[in-house]
């Protein structure tokens, strides 16, 4: 016959078993807890190893056994639930939660400078222009003399430089015309070029105008090239640019090109801001051109006898504020990205 005690605590022992196999735990605190209760200093094991000094000599290796094995079987579910919670805390810092949709990616866009730079190199490109560049650092030679700007020339004056080194002249070029110089040294006739780039002029810098801006310089050079060709040329560019097909050339100076042009283009006076950009006129200035100046092709040691041509030249953000209607040259600079991010559908 077994005590009665001895039944009691072999009870006691099976729902704590139970109960052991049954506890589940979301947190660190709580397996501790669960800890204490059963093997802390007044816990539950400690209580049963104390009636167990009552059990009877012939049922305490019973006994004792099935404490024993209580006591492992708590130090093992208490050791898995918080290697389980702390190994699952870490996942989430590494990878966070995996089953989450992921983030949207952030796309840039490109500077306006840069889209109306690319379509105006597509557009001459069509018709067989190429691409061409030039340092940005120049030589008083291919930024002023070689185009016919000879020291003292007044058209200096024109456009105020910032100079590197004095005798001899090194300097920032002022225009990209500089390039035109630099490719008739190194290229023979025909010619048919476009020079994108950065030009500098010491300048105040307000909506209109800035120290550093861009242009891009055009230049064709053939037999028997006549203004006819300029005009249709640029008539072309405007189309294609601007979907507009009404253009003037008023006469102009320019020391490079004899005669000179500025094009004006027939923007139309449909809306209130074509009012304002067009001042009532609805003509907008976009460009200077002309025909080489026989003097700029014979510094390039091209035979103006021979050979003839035409020059074009134009400010990109002039015609990226036009086409975007952008009323301040400095948000170009600032690279607000409320400002650039606008220009993302217009690639
Ligand atoms: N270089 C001139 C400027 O910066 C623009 C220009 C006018 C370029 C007439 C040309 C030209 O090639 O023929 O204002």
């Amino acid at each position: 016959m077994r005590s009665n005690l001895f039944a009691k605590m072999k009870d006691r022992i099976k729902d704590l078993l139970d109960e052991i196999d049954n506890f589940n735990a979301d947190s660190l605190d709580n397996v501790e807890a669960f800890r204490i209760k059963f093997l802390g200093s007044k816990g539950i094991l400690k209580d049963l190893f104390t009636n167990f000094k009552n059990v009877d000599v012939c049922e305490n290796k019973d006994i004792g056994q099935s404490l024993n094995n209580l006591r492992k079987t708590e130090t093992d579910k208490v050791n898995a639930l918080k290697n389980s919670l702390e190994n699952s805390s870490q996942d989430k810092s590494n990878y966070g939660d995996l089953t989450r949709p992921a983030e949207p990616i952030n796309l840039g866009s490109r500077h306006p400078i840069s889209i109306v730079k690319n379509k105006i190199i597509d557009v001459f490109s069509r018709i067989g222009f190429t691409v061409s560049e030039g340092p940005e650092i120049e030589d008083d030679w291919h930024n002023f003399t070689a185009l016919n700007l000879p020291e003292y020339h007044p058209a200096r004056d024109m456009q105020d430089t910032f100079f590197i080194e004095k005798d001899p002249d090194i300097l920032l070029r002022t225009h990209t015309s500089s390039v035109q110089v630099r490719y008739m040294e190194n290229h023979k006739p025909p010619i048919r070029t476009i020079s994108p780039g950065r030009v500098f002029r010491n300048e105040d810098i307000s909506a209109r105008a800035h120290c550093i801006f861009h242009q891009v310089e055009g230049l064709y050079i053939d037999t028997d090239v006549s203004f006819a060709d300029l005009k249709q040329t640029l008539l072309y560019f405007t189309k294609e640019m601007f979907g507009k097909s009404k253009i003037r050339l008023r006469p102009s100076y320019f020391p490079f090109t004899e005669p000179s042009a500025e094009v004006d283009i027939y923007w139309g006076l449909e809306t209130e801001t074509d009012y304002k950009i067009t001042k009532g006129t609805g003509w907008l200035e976009i460009m200077g051109c002309g025909m080489v100046d026989p003097n700029v092709l014979e510094n390039a040691n091209i035979d103006p006898l021979v050979y003839s041509g035409f020059a074009f030249g134009m400010g990109i953000e002039r015609i990226a504020m036009l086409l975007y209607q952008i009323p301040d040259i400095r948000m170009f600079y600032e690279n607000d990205v409320r400002f650039l991010k606008q220009f993302k559908l217009v690639i």
